[in-house]
C-alpha cells in the first residue's frame, strides 16, 4: 500500500536570522529530526521571519490554507522578551488548542534545563493542519518534539489529515487499535 504525503511547514521565528545576522539553525533541525521520524513521504515549506505578530499570523494562514501544510513546526518567539509573540500568532490562527503538548513539551524539557518554565509555547489546529511550537535553543527542538511526536499521528488522523507512520526506532507513534491501518 503507498504511504500518504504529508507537506510540512517549518518557520523560524528570529529577528536576527531573519536579518542574517547569524544562521539559521532551528529550521534545519526541525527538519533533520522530521526526516528521522518520519516515513511518509514529505515536501516541506520553510520560512525564516522576523518577531512580528502579523507576520507570523499570515505566514502560518499561507502554509496552511494555501500551501496545503498538514503540519507545521515553529521554532522560537516563545519566551518572555518584549518581541516574543510566537505563541500569541499561533493562538490568533488556530481553531483549537491542544493544551497537552504544550503541558507535555514543559514537564519534558524542564528535566533537562530550568528555564524550560520561560517558554510559553503552544500546539493547536487550524483546519486539517497541526502547528506545534518550539523553542528557538536547537537542542530544545529534538527535547520537545520527542515528548510529544508519539501522538502526532492520531492527531492528524482525528483532524482528517494524512496517515502518518513513524520510524520506531528513533520515535513511536502510538494510535488506538482501533486507528491502525491493517498493512501499514
Ligand atoms: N526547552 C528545552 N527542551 N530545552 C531548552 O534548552 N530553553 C528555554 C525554554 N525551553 C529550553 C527549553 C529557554 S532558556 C527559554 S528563554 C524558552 O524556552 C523560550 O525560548 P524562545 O524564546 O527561543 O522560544
Amino acid at each position: 500500500m503507498q504511504k500518504s504525503e504529508i507537506k510540512i511547514g517549518f518557520v523560524t521565528v528570529s529577528d536576527r536570522a531573519s536579518r542574517g545576522e547569524y544562521e539559521d539553525l532551528g529550521g534545519p533541525a526541525m527538519q533533520e529530526w522530521i526526516s528521522k521520524a518520519l516515513t511518509n513521504e514529505w515536501t516541506t515549506v520553510a520560512k525564516v521571519i522576523a518577531d512580528e505578530q502579523s507576520l507570523i499570523e499570515s505566514t502560518l494562514i499561507d502554509m496552511v490554507d494555501n500551501e496545503g501544510c498538514g503540519l507545521i513546526l515553529t521554532t522560537g518567539g516563545t519566551g518572555p522578551a518584549k518581541r516574543d509573540v510566537t505563541p500569541e500568532a499561533t493562538e490568533q490562527v488556530c481553531d483549537k488548542i491542544l493544551d497537552g503538548f504544550a503541558e507535555q513539551m514543559r514537564a519534558v524539557s524542564l528535566q533537562y534545563v530550568p528555564t524550560a518554565i520561560l517558554s510559553r509555547q503552544i500546539a493547536g489546529t487550524r483546519g486539517s493542519c497541526l502547528i506545534i511550537n518550539l523553542p528557538g535553543k536547537p537542542s530544545a527542538i529534538g527535547e520537545c518534539l520527542e515528548a510529544v511526536f508519539p501522538a502526532v499521528p492520531y492527531c492528524v488522523d482525528l483532524i482528517e489529515g494524512p496517515y502518518l507512520e513513524t520510524d520506531d526506532s528513533f520515535v513511536k507513534g502510538f494510535r488506538p487499535k482501533h486507528a491502525k491501518k491493517p498493512n501499514a
